[in-house]
């Protein structure tokens, strides 16, 4: 497995290049987004590892490995049966323990077979499905990313989804680095960054830059600035990046609060999930209004920054790529960099992909 091929080439003082680290497995990753696990399976790749998630009747989630114990083809060709998943091929069903619970053509002198195939902790929580791929005795005790807003009716969620071909240290640094501001100049993101502090610990990078925002919401009609250029103006912000192993969440000001939710597939492709909240705390009187009316605002305005945020992934995605394919064609060309905080980051990455 990768994570030992990661412990014994420190053993043999080889260093892994920082595109080709593993990742902390004792940690809570993002697999899917609720919505996507409805009343079918639905498999996902966390760091190689095919899984499949289901609910059950209770409609609770579950995860399996993606591997039917009796001929090895995927379970999430398969079907839900209650509780049970059952194999598209012979019809097996299984629990989610992973146990073989129900064979229809049982004779009456058979059991059932003793197989057991690997079930992983899996939670619900924020709108999103976390798996934690480690020892599961250490599930419970380690935190997961919390994301107050996603419940919170004074903010305004959008979600665009970012699927690159590409090893998640290429996705963590842009995150990391709002230099590359550069990029987004014609989505009027964000203005003239300078880094100012960098703090850093085993479990966290977090970089200040002071910044210029286009985006002020304290009008009733600010949420429309998402829309129309001429109605932003370019204002002094502290512009917060966090790399909070593995995951990244940013504050732009009082108004833009961003996470980026990470799965690592492999050494060649990452999923995540950018999450965008427009903050409505500036309305002060908003909490008199009756919670069904703040509810119907907040659902009705779900994604008012999808052009906007689909527009930034489009554009980090293609220098990441490159980047990435830069890297495969030529692994030894030396790269500057003037950004002390990317120095931060990879330091982390390492610590947790080697000592995690
Ligand atoms: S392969 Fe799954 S039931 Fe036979
Ligand atoms: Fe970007």
């Amino acid at each position: 497995m990768q994570d030992k091929a990661i412990k014994s080439a420190s053993a043999t003082g080889q260093k892994t290049h920082i595109r080709e680290l593993s990742i902390n497995f004792e940690q809570w990753y993002t697999v899917a987004r609720s919505t996507e696990v409805q009343s079918q399976p639905r498999a996902v790749i966390l760091w190689h590892r095919a899984i499949v998630l289901f609910r059950d009747s209770a409609g609770k989630i579950n995860a399996l490995e993606d591997r039917c114990p009796h001929r090895q083809v995927k379970l999430s060709h398969g079907k839900i049966k209650g509780d049970l998943i059952e194999c598209a091929y012979h019809g097996w069903r299984l629990n989610a323990s992973g146990e073989c619970a129900e064979v229809d053509y049982l004779a009456e002198n058979q059991k059932l077979p003793n197989c057991k195939i690997r079930s992983y902790p899996v939670k619900e929580q924020n709108g999103f499905i976390w798996l934690f791929p480690g020892d599961a005795t250490q599930a419970e005790k380690t935190n997961l990313l919390d994301l107050p807003e996603w419940e919170h009716l004074n903010y305004i969620a959008t979600v665009s989804v970012i699927d690159c071909q590409t090893h998640y240290s290429f996705l963590i640094e842009n995150l990391m680095d709002m230099y590359h501001g550069h990029l987004h100049e014609d989505l009027q993101a964000w203005a003239n960054p300078v880094l100012d502090t960098l703090a850093e610990d085993e479990h966290q990078v977090t970089a200040r830059y002071q910044a210029q925002s286009y985006y002020k919401i304290d009008k009733i009609w600010s949420i429309s600035q998402l829309f129309f250029k001429s109605l932003r103006k370019l204002h002094p912000e502290p512009l917060d990046v966090s790399y909070v192993y593995p995951h990244w969440v940013s504050t732009l000001g009082n108004d833009f609060k961003i996470y980026c939710l990470v799965c690592p597939v492999s050494e060649t492709a990452t999923r995540a999930y950018l999450i965008h909240f427009t903050s409505l705390n500036a309305f002060w009187r908003l909490h008199k209004l009756p919670v069904w009316f703040r509810k119907f605002i907040k659902d009705s305005c779900f994604g008012a920054a999808q052009k906007l945020l689909d527009g930034l992934v489009r554009q980090d995605v293609l220098m990441i790529e490159e980047e990435q394919q830069a890297f495969l064609q030529n692994s030894e060309r030396k790269s500057y960099e003037l950004n002390r905080a990317l120095g931060s980051v990879q330091k982390l990455m390492r610590s947790q992909a080697e000592n995690g």
